[in-house]
């Protein structure tokens, strides 16, 4: 969840200062992108240099950078840069100037001037903490939206233990995780998806496949779990390693991938189904390799059960369902009568005829048919961008 993510890091006069420079590692081991605002005070607990060097950015702790030729810096600009401004440690001094929109030093008016949510990480000693005062400011700050993370019980630097180390960085980027998941568009939807194609044996290793990669059904997973969904992914046999944060189950045939999509989909709010499912197996497969001589004239095919169709039939008012369609023509029309006849309310149709779009490739070009009548064409794109453009059009989907 923190991959890209914009972190104002502001660090305050506090004896915990020494773990911002943790703290700042932690959030870029997690993929954010962290510049770091110090009051005056924090920069006799640890250096600018220090943060700036582990960051790769210079740090902000003044209103002027050259006094002589009165070069400023943009505390406005800096204020809108980030996705977050994360307070920590946030001294008692910080909190209680917080409340009163005090801005005497520059953290202090990026604080009031940045439009994106600001989250305090208090440290003090115990007294400190359970002041009155103290308590009283951290409810203003949380009855205006900034949450706060709360301090933890051990050993303080005054010598006393109680209540007010600053959390652990771990703990921070843990929470901040936990945070930006609960803000994403789709956090709390339970998605059950299929991907990749299916094996329908003939014998002990030849099978009746097809050439899905599971690229798309991947990328499409890691997209809905950047949302904040909780993605359930059914795949099929591919070379692909289990998408960040997805629940993955593997499966071989299209009978495995369909006792598990329907189980599944009972408690989802959102099914999708990119897998190329075989649409017949073998009626019988032998258990053994068949040797050459015994290897029969002609292989009686059974159909397998429709997944898609299954879930369209299954499918509650309060479920959105969304279907694949790979044809080897243009594909509207039957992209669009799949639409109906499976009770779908998206259907998006890939061609392999257009050239980098479908099976084994990194890019793909869809088109995408809506039951209420909307259709949307996009060119080629990385299986990643398309990924991000289904994500989108499922979000419109579902404030409908
Ligand atoms: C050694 C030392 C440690 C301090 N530790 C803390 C602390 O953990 N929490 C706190 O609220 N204040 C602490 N203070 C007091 C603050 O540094 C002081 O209130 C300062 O004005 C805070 O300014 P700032 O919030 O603008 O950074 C400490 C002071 C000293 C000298």
């Amino acid at each position: 969840m923190l991959q890209h993510k914009k972190i104002l890091l502001g660090v305050t006069g506090s004896i915990a200062a020494y773990k911002s420079a943790l703290l700042a590692r932690e959030l870029q081991r997690r993929g954010a992108e962290v510049r770091v605002i110090m009051t005056p005070s924090a920069t006799e607990f640890i250096t600018p240099l220090t943060l700036a060097t582990l960051t790769g950015h210079r740090v902000y702790s003044d209103f002027t950078e050259n006094k002589d030729s009165g070069e400023w810096t943009n505390h406005v600009e800096l204020g809108l840069w980030g996705d977050l401004f994360l307070i920590a440690p946030a001294t008692a001094q910080t909190l209680s100037a917080m409340v009163a929109g005090t801005c005497d030093n520059f953290l202090m008016a990026v604080h009031l001037s940045s439009r994106c949510p600001v989250i305090a990480a208090p440290a003090m000693d115990l007294d400190m903490f359970q002041h009155d005062a103290t308590q009283t400011n951290l409810k203003t700050l949380q009855k205006r939206g900034v949450p706060i993370i709360e301090p933890e019980s051990g050993p303080l630097a005054s010598g006393l233990d109680g209540k007010g180390r600053m959390a652990e960085p771990e703990t921070i980027a843990d929470w901040l995780e936990s945070w930006f998941q609960s803000q994403a568009p789709l956090a709390g939807k339970k998605v059950v998806m299929t991907a990749g194609p299916t094996h329908e044996p003939i014998d002990a290793v030849r099978f009746i496949g097809n050439r899905s990669s599971g690229k798309m059904g991947f990328a499409l997973a890691t997209a809905l779990k950047q949302s904040g969904a909780n993605v359930h992914l059914i795949s099929g046999p591919v070379q692909l390693s289990d998408p960040l944060g997805v629940h993955v189950t593997r499966v071989e045939t299209a009978v495995e991938m369909h006792a598990a999509a329907l189980e599944a989909f009972k408690t989802a709010d959102i099914g999708i189904a990119t897998a190329a499912v075989a649409d017949f197996r073998a009626k019988s497969s032998a258990s053994e390799k068949l040797h050459r001589n015994e290897m029969p004239a002609a292989i009686e095919l059974h159909e397998n059960p429709d997944i898609l169709a299954d879930w369209g039939k299954q499918k509650r008012n309060d479920q959105l369902l969304v279907g694949f369609a790979l044809e080897s023509d243009d594909g509207v029309n039957s992209a669009k009568s799949k639409l109906e006849r499976k009770n779908l309310d998206m259907i998006v149709l890939n061609s392999t005829a257009d050239p980098g779009a479908g099976f084994g490739t990194d890019t793909n070009k869809i088109s995408v048919f809506e039951q209420n009548g909307n259709s949307h064409i996009f060119e080629l794109k990385s299986k990643e961008e398309v990924a991000q453009d289904i994500v989108q059009l499922i979000q419109i989907q579902l404030q409908q």
